[in-house]
């Protein structure tokens, strides 16, 4: 893996989030993008050279629903960027890790994305990303 790539946070409510999160970066967000796979709306800040992604359920079995329904709102997962995404799928599954896709879907913001389930990863959700060229 090679970096960090965003954080992933679900609010109820993306249009006062960007608004709450624009006052606390002191910056707008610079991307909104609707996510049909997952069925959520995201939009996406940068702080230096790190990426906060908010996002929010279009509908209401979604996970991102479901999610904020058992926690509330809050850090959802941690997303990590990487070089082949086909291969870090096959190594990990090798390594134990309970991978929710044997193939990476279209995630946010032009990336290839698979989800680790939080059972394996000490109950955080973990994304895999990589860069669609
Ligand atoms: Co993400």
């Amino acid at each position: 893996m090679k970096h960090i790539e965003h954080i992933g946070i679900a609010v109820k409510n993306l249009d006062d989030a960007n608004k709450l999160y624009a006052k606390l970066f002191g910056k707008p967000s610079y991307k909104t993008e609707v996510v049909e796979s997952e069925n959520v709306k995201t939009s996406f800040f940068k702080v230096g050279n790190n990426k906060i992604e908010l996002l929010e359920a279009m509908e209401e079995d979604s996970i991102i629903a479901r999610f904020i329904q058992k926690k509330g709102e809050g850090i959802h997962h941690i997303a990590f960027e990487v070089e082949n995404i086909n291969e870090e799928i096959k190594r990990l599954k090798y390594e134990g890790f309970v991978v929710l896709s044997d193939v990476p879907k279209k995630g946010a913001d032009n990336k290839l994305v698979v989800f680790l389930h939080p059972i394996s990863t000490n109950g955080v959700l973990i994304e895999l990303c990589q860069e669609i060229i």
